[in-house]
């Protein structure tokens, strides 16, 4: 048995981003790449540089910042979009630019209008321009999972020809059958007569919850590269969630012959990162980094574990970064150990001044709760990220009243512009009331589509986490707050959202159909 190098491409800051209301800023873009080194992704797709001028700033940086995995833009088979990347990434330490165009005849026909002999010419086109940035280009034939594999063999052929070294074969729309997926990589490998100029790639959305299935169906067949992201966030559905794939072909290496280079020791804390970042919570019962992963309710299972972990174990917990024996702070914890500890959860200070500021927030939440535990760390540090959005409307002060058989009632006063205003409503309940006491003062027009808590850790001392979502002239924005006061944290929550609705946004969509 051979043991290949299964290489993790991650598509968290790109694919990711594309997930509604999940837009991370530069900042945010930065944290994230660097948790994605110490897990040791091969390669990091940091975003869309054409797409907007905030994209390719953080594309510049994350490519300026990491060192150890490669760094990639996409960029469609067009000159401005491939300038574009080549220019985010020339300071890159190895760069990569990801050009794609679609293959399939329903996208040939109704989107790009373009004959296949036009696609394939400017597929060649493209990879050839990239390559006066790099040597490293991949090549995606988007909607490949709906495509003719005559065609593609054509394409494949033509652009590794023209000097692609990665072909990736992107199931767009998620309509793949693992079976057959693997079968159509094995053809594409057997029949491209150059294919092994390049490594294989698959891409798969999960809209049919088949992504992992399709994806771990073709490393079988001979892809050794697959495109995932943390906690399977991704456009619509999602794409393949990189801690399952990890960790199936880790798990099962009787089954699949390659290895990663994942320390998937650090799995839980990126999966926690990205979270706390996006806004988008982790299902307790998800596959790696639910909350649930590796609880044994039942008590024949619990017995069974007792006596021996493997009767209803596959995998070690703490293999995966659930760490038993973690450091808990409290509000005797002094600034070494503070800074030690979250050093150690991937957050290093420029400044001493940077440090101070998130020390003072930490003492803060330690007068109010009693143990401060990494995933406390890991808030408080998003909560403080140094480049924060521009935060034109604060909170001053948020005074709820609710009683039994009494209407529930806020008073506020909220910062807008540097100046006081003060607002006041009655609810259905305490977060209602406080939402319509801001909406009195702000009037935003927004549509508020989501509204969820989660308790950040155990105990009623937890933290709340609240995200909601707004919607607004199509635009749709998530905003995230935390306190110990969940009444407190939903406001924050809103009026985080708020701020990020006010920041003008011009953003391009990747797949839109201008080739
Ligand atoms: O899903 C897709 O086809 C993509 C491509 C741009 C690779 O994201
Ligand atoms: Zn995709």
């Amino acid at each position: 048995m051979s043991n290949d190098k299964l290489i993790i491409f991650d598509t968290t800051l790109r694919d990711g981003e594309q997930s509604p209301g999940a837009s991370m800023t530069k900042d945010e873009k930065v944290r994230i790449a660097k948790s994605l080194e110490k897990l040791r992704v091969d390669v990091i797709e940091a975003g869309f540089p054409i797409a907007s001028v905030g994209d390719f700033e953080a594309v510049k940086a994350v490519a300026e910042t990491i060192t150890d995995s490669t760094v990639c833009g996409l960029a469609r088979a067009l000159d401005s979009d491939i300038d574009r990347a080549g220019e985010a990434l020339k300071n890159a330490n190895s760069g990569r630019i990801h050009t794609f165009i679609a293959t399939s005849p329903i996208h040939m026909q109704h989107k790009l209008r373009m004959s296949p002999d036009q696609v394939v010419e400017q597929a060649v086109y493209a990879v050839k321009r990239a390559r006066n940035f790099t040597d490293n280009v991949e090549f995606s034939a988007e909607d490949a999972g709906r495509s003719e594999i005559d065609f593609l063999c054509r394409v494949f052929e033509a652009v590794i020809d023209a000097g692609a070294t990665t072909i990736n074969v992107p199931d767009t729309v998620g309509y793949a059958m693992p079976w057959q997926f693997g079968e159509t990589i094995k053809q594409l490998i057997e029949r491209v007569p150059n294919a092994d100029k390049a490594i294989f790639s698959v891409h798969c959305h999960n809209d049919l919850g088949l992504a992992v299935a399709n994806s771990l169906a073709a490393v079988q067949n001979g892809a050794r590269q697959v495109e995932c992201t943390i906690n399977g966030l991704g456009e619509r559905a999602g794409n393949a969630s990189l801690e399952e794939l990890v960790m199936a072909v880790r798990t099962r290496h009787d089954v699949y012959d390659c290895e990663t280079n994942i320390d998937t020791t650090q799995i839980v804390t990126c999966s926690k990162l990205v979270s706390n970042i996006t806004g988008f919570a982790v299902q307790p019962n998800k596959a790696i980094v639910g909350a649930n992963a590796f609880a044994h309710e039942s008590g024949i299972h619990q017995d069974g574990v007792l006596k021996s972990r493997e009767t209803y174990e596959i995998m070690r917990a703490q293999d995966v970064g659930w760490s038993h024996n973690r450091m808990v702070l409290g509000k005797h914890s002094g600034r070494n150990a503070f800074r030690t500890r979250l050093e150690e959860l991937g957050h290093k200070f420029d400044t001493e001044a940077e440090l101070n500021i998130v020390f003072s927030r930490f003492k803060d939440l330690a007068d109010k709760k009693h143990e401060i535990f990494d995933e406390d760390l890991q808030v408080l540090m998003s909560e403080s990220s140094g480049e924060a959005l521009q935060e034109r409307i604060k909170l001053i002060s948020l005074k709820v009243c609710s009683e039994t058989g009494e209407t529930p009632t806020a008073e506020l006063v909220l910062s807008v512009d540097d100046e006081e205003v003060n607002g006041s409503s009655i609810g259905s309940g305490p977060v209602d009331a406080a939402y319509k006491a801001i909406e009195s003062i702000v009037d935003s027009g927004a549509h508020l589509q989501l509204y969820s808590v989660n308790n950040i850790t155990s105990g009623t001392d937890a933290q709340g986490d609240v995200t909601v979502r707004f919607e607004k002239d199509g635009r749709i924005i998530n905003g995230s707050g935390a306190d110990t006061d969940i009444v407190i944290a939903s406001a924050k929550a809103y009026i985080n959202g708020l701020n990020r609705l006010l920041e003008p946004e011009v953003r391009e969509h990747p797949q839109a159909a201008d080739v």
